[in-house]
């Protein structure tokens, strides 16, 4: 049996949803927080759709094993591949996330979204986006390699750049008005990747991403469901399927973000 004070349970392949937890974190202090990073399996973004639903229903195992309220998909590809067996499987709130396409078209100029290969090829991420009816004004780009630099904590400017500068030749001299960050894992190279597209593309290019509207409804639905938690001090605890040695660099990068 869970209560209002049972944690609330996070996976991701691997570090980037630490960011979304940091993000829930300062809007909920006094919840608890389980966070699995499943960095055996990481990246998830070139495994095939059944894999990645077989990988989040496992996570999801993992975390109901810690005897969570609530799970939070922080990752873009296991949200595109599994949201839908997860919450038949699961009988708590899922809560999940997808590229924040939709305040992004808003601005002036073509929308870059960069996100796993697995996510940019998915149904539903591109069901997304014909109902948002958002046609030749989007421009994906699935980002193979990136996740991997920044697990291995590459996350460097110069060697940013340098992946960029490889990635993004596509993009000629079109008008770019805004970047969707629509992997998790790239929250921890923002500052870099709004550098380099103000300095090469467009003075004035604006950067979104999901994790701000992801715990906002996780807030939401704690409050709906009558599950708000009021613990001094809560408890934050990371699991891993990978190198034990991992626990000690989630917890790093979740105080340093
Ligand atoms: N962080 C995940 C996301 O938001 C993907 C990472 C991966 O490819 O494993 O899509």
């Amino acid at each position: 049996m869970t209560d209002k004070c049972s944690p609330i349970g996070f996976f991701d392949s691997g570090v980037g949803g630490i960011s979304v937890l940091k993000t829930a974190f300062n809007l909920m202090p006094n919840e608890n927080y389980i966070y699995y990073g499943d960095s055996k399996n990481a990246p998830y973004g070139q495994k095939s759709e059944e894999e990645i639903k077989q990988l989040s229903l496992d996570a999801g195992k993992v975390l109901f094993g810690y005897g969570v309220k609530a799970i939070v998909m922080a990752c873009n590809t296991a949200t595109s591949a599994a949201v839908k067996i997860m919450r038949q499987r699961y009988n708590i709130p899922v809560i999940s996330m997808e590229p924040a396409v939709k305040p992004a078209l808003e601005v002036e100029g073509k929308v870059v979204v960069l996100a796993t290969p697995a996510t940019v090829s998915q149904n539903r991420y591109n069901g997304l986006l014909q109902r948002l009816s958002a046609g030749d004004k989007v421009i994906n780009i699935g980002c193979s390699g990136l996740v991997e630099l920044i697990e291995d904590g590459h996350t460097d400017a110069d060697t940013i750049s340098r992946y960029l500068d490889g990635r993004l030749t596509v993009l000629g001299n079109e008008k770019i008005g805004a970047v969707v960050l629509g992997c998790t894992h790239y929250s921890f190279v923002e500052k870099t990747i709004a550098k380099y597209m103000k300095a090469n593309y467009n003075e004035g290019c604006k950067i979104f991403d999901g994790k701000q509207g992801t715990a906002n409804q996780l807030l939401h639905i704690l409050q709906n469901k009558g599950m708000i938690c009021m613990q001094t001090p809560s408890r934050i605890e990371f699991a891993t399927s990978g190198d034990p040695n991992n626990i000690q660099k989630y917890q790093e990068l979740f105080e340093s973000f």
